[in-house]
């Protein structure tokens, strides 16, 4: 379970690993674009991983950056793939799971094609987030953590996107939707195609 203490310190930990992150992603780019064989079938995508991963392993720090871009890659974690860098990383098992179940960023399940998340942080929570999430989970007919059959969309909530002045907040993918109203919710679904 995290908490709202290390999800921030995620994210500041996060911003250290920027660049090298975009490395690794700059490095996995260059090997899929230089591919020519159409759409990339999952075990070429463990192998692509692999090389990434190797690549990697002398690198202090390495671990998250590289399950940021495995959970990029795949859309979330596989087990095969937490087993691939628990491998080439030469940590234990273990470990990488662990870190995977400590921060709320990582999935193990398959998400939809869009995540929307509700800010629960304090702001949006006393502005109505709760009635705004319940709205969700019903118009989705889902629960936080859940996808919708169709796998269109995923649910989560969040601690606070850093515009607390415009609570209640949600995100929908990289957008970011601001005083919800619990009545407008199916708008902003219906507004992803
Ligand atoms: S508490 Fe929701 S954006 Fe800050």
């Amino acid at each position: 379970m995290s908490t709202p203490a290390f999800d921030y310190l995620f994210v500041f930990f996060e911003k250290l690993n920027l660049y090298h992150t975009i490395f690794i992603m700059t490095e996995l780019k260059t090997e899929m674009t230089s591919c020519n064989c159409g759409e990339i079938q999952e075990e070429e995508l463990y192998e692509r991983l692999k090389i990434i991963v190797k690549s990697q392993r002398t690198i202090p720090g390495a671990l998250i950056p590289v399950l940021q871009t495995t959970q990029n890659l795949f859309g979330y974690l596989p087990e095969k793939a937490l087993r691939i860098i628990s491998k080439e990383l030469k940590k234990p098992y273990s470990e990488v799971a662990g870190v995977v179940g400590f921060y709320s960023y990582f999935s193990t399940t398959p998400k939809g094609k869009y995540t929307v998340r509700v800010c629960l942080g304090t702001a949006c929570y006393v502005r109505g987030g709760q009635d705004v999430l319940k709205a969700l989970q019903k118009e989705l007919n889902i629960g936080i953590g859940g996808t919708t059959p169709d796998k269109k969309f995923s649910l989560e909530v969040g601690r606070c996107f850093g515009a607390c002045g415009l609570a209640p907040v949600v995100m929908v993918g990289d957008q970011t939707f601001q005083r919800v109203k619990p009545t407008g919710v199916g708008e902003i679904l219906n507004s992803f195609e």
